[in-house]
């Protein structure tokens, strides 16, 4: 091969590699061009490989155009490759932007049930009265549950509270129930406290919380699983001005100063005095509603510990006295928010339950 011929060729190399180039239009042709025009086998890597077989004076020219032809190649491959690189993205900023206005996918929030929300507001406020919470069981004998609370066997105020037994073989006249109150904790805690000293027991002051279960015909107020959180305050001289001023500021700090309250005489077989302690609806005002219905809210029971149980708790009913009260946390509840039904509770549903 003449030295014209083969520079004439490496232009013609160089010359098909731009021009094919030039209609280039996407990466995988761009790669698909260099192996033909870079790639092992391309004609100007070809020239390189047959080097050896020109005339030695010719070589250095030949070899040198061979690699400025392989230069310009390499030079006009990366200019298009940057500009299909920057095309790609300018197409795909275009067709697939992010529309960042859109709102972002809420985070659902866990909240505590209102029932909980209540009771821990009751324990704030009643700690800043000088109550502890104890804790007492939710399976109790009926000695606990009612004997203890002087309510003796067969007693007719046992019909209040429609009780579901636990089956433990036959017991007599102590079966196993599931606390139809709180109420039998007052007997525990002052079991409790008074074992510590006998002569001299301490002062009590505490509030129970829990669950109670009544085989009830459920409706709006009544539920079968209900909170109770009961109170008792058992020491030297206290007495029923304390159990009203007590109550009253309870309600003062649940539902604002304005609020009135109203003790009712009522009977129960575990104190004496006994009295229902409602509080006037702040939505209709007294004046009767769906929720409370006839304008008051009856929100629990209370009265003067009965000697019999100062008694069973180890408190000589000579130099103790106390008062005790029981209330519904979720009727607090209900006064609160304007929830008029009870079985809302322990439904479940999230629509009731996300309100708050
Ligand atoms: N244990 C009663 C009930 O569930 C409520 C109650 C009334 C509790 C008077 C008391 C009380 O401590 O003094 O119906």
């Amino acid at each position: 091969m003449s030295e014209a011929n083969i520079l004439q060729e490496l232009e013609q190399i160089k010359q098909a590699g731009l021009d094919a180039l030039a209609s280039l239009e996407n990466e995988e042709a761009l790669q698909a061009w260099r192996t033909a025009h870079l790639g092992r086998s391309a004609p100007v890597m070809q020239v390189f490989q047959k080097l050896g077989t020109f005339d030695a004076t010719l070589r250095p020219q030949v070899g040198q155009a061979a690699n400025q032809v392989k230069v310009a190649l390499e030079g006009a491959f990366n200019t298009c490759s940057e500009t299909i690189t920057a095309k790609a993205l300018a197409h795909a900023l275009a067709n697939e932007k992010l529309d960042v206005s859109l709102p972002g996918r809420p985070i659902a929030h866990g909240r505590l049930h209102p029932d909980t929300q209540i009771l821990r507001e009751l324990y704030r406020v009643f700690g800043e009265m000088g109550f502890q919470v104890y804790r007492s069981r939710e399976v109790e004998t009926d000695e606990y549950n009612f004997q203890m609370l002087n309510f003796a066997v067969g007693h007719p105020a046992r019909d209040m509270q429609d009780t579901y037994f636990v089956d433990a073989g036959e017991r007599g006249d102590n079966p196993i129930v599931m606390r139809t109150h709180t109420s039998p904790g007052q007997v525990h805690a002052m079991q409790e406290a008074s074992a510590t000293n006998p002569q001299n027991p301490p002062p009590v002051r505490i509030v129970l919380p829990g669950m109670c279960y009544r085989y009830e015909q459920t409706d709006a107020r009544h539920e079968t699983q209900f909170d109770q959180i009961e109170g008792i305050a058992v020491g030297p001289g206290i007495t029923f001005t304390n159990l009203k001023a007590t109550l009253s500021d309870l309600a003062r700090r649940l539902f604002g100063q304005e609020v009135r309250t109203r003790f009712r005489a009522s009977y129960f077989p575990f104190t004496e005095p006994s009295a229902e302690f409602d509080v006037e609806c702040f939505l209709c005002h007294g004046e009767g509603c769906p929720v409370c219905g006839g304008g008051w809210l009856e929100i629990g029971g209370c009265g003067m510990v009965h000697p019999n149980v100062l008694r069973n708790g180890g408190y000589d009913p000579e130099r103790y006295s106390g008062f005790a009260f029981g209330l519904g946390p979720q009727r607090i509840a209900m006064l609160r928010y304007g929830i008029n039904d009870i079985r809302y509770f322990w439904e479940n549903d999230a629509r009731f339950l996300e309100q708050f």
